[in-house]
């Protein structure tokens, strides 16, 4: 029922809220991870970029170096702090949003979105990438990171629940999707994805059918 999603989504909003201060430990621990953030350098990232979801703004600071400029989206007031420092760059502005509902005032070059979509319910797939489009200019791609199906292997759920070092519990999204099935998701969306395994990872490039002809 839609009312349990919208419960499930304040419930991953509150998570990240109270995890801001714990968030990233993950990059500290993780080699991967941070080898990842190197690999941005091959993704078409140009121009005006929107940024869903950016977190403590590990990868804005990434996105800033290529790009013209740099608008970052959270809902989490506490993450947007943390990357307010970490990213700290004339190009770069940061809003405090709620994807779901947010509606972008223009449009840009690049919509990147890191760790997201399995944020993602799949009764929201339609609407997530109808803002998305919405926000791409002309010729305009969104790029996208994730985990792979390896990460899927290990838990295969639609709501999961995290813990955080005082012993809270939330339930969080985590929807895995692997290459061939979220390329064939998307195109029924009306979307042209070119989506591949990245180590554990999954990277996309995605265009409005009617753009990629
Ligand atoms: C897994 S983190 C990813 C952060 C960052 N992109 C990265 O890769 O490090 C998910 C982020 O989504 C944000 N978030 C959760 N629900 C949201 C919503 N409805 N609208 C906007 N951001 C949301 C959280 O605050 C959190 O920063």
């Amino acid at each position: 029922m839609d009312s349990d999603v919208d419960d499930l989504l304040a419930e991953q909003i509150a998570y990240y809220r109270a995890r801001a201060g714990e968030y990233d430990r993950v990059y500290a621990e993780r080699e991967d991870l941070r080898g990842l953030l190197a690999a941005a350098d091959e993704l078409p990232i140009v121009g005006d970029v929107l940024e869903l979801a950016c977190g403590t703004g590990q990868w804005t600071q990434v996105l800033a170096g290529r790009a013209r400029s740099v608008t970052a989206v959270d809902s989490a007031p506490e993450v947007l702090g943390i990357a307010r420092e970490r990213a700290a760059s004339p190009k770069v502005r940061f809003l405090q949003a709620d994807v779901f509902t947010w509606q972008p005032q223009r449009r840009y070059d690049t919509v990147f979105f890191a760790f997201w979509l399995s944020h993602v319910p799949p009764s929201r797939m339609a609407d997530f990438w109808n803002t998305v489009a919405a926000a791409l200019a002309p010729n305009g791609k969104a790029v996208f990171i994730d985990e792979g199906p390896a990460e899927a292997a290990r838990e295969d759920v639609a709501a999961t629940v995290r813990r955080l070092d005082d012993g809270s519990r939330y339930r969080i999204v985590k929807a895995f999707h692997d290459p061939a099935t979220l390329t064939g998701d998307l195109a029924g969306l009306g979307w042209s994805a070119d989506v591949r395994s990245l180590g554990n990872f999954i990277v996309g490039i995605a265009e409005p059918t009617a753009n990629a002809g």
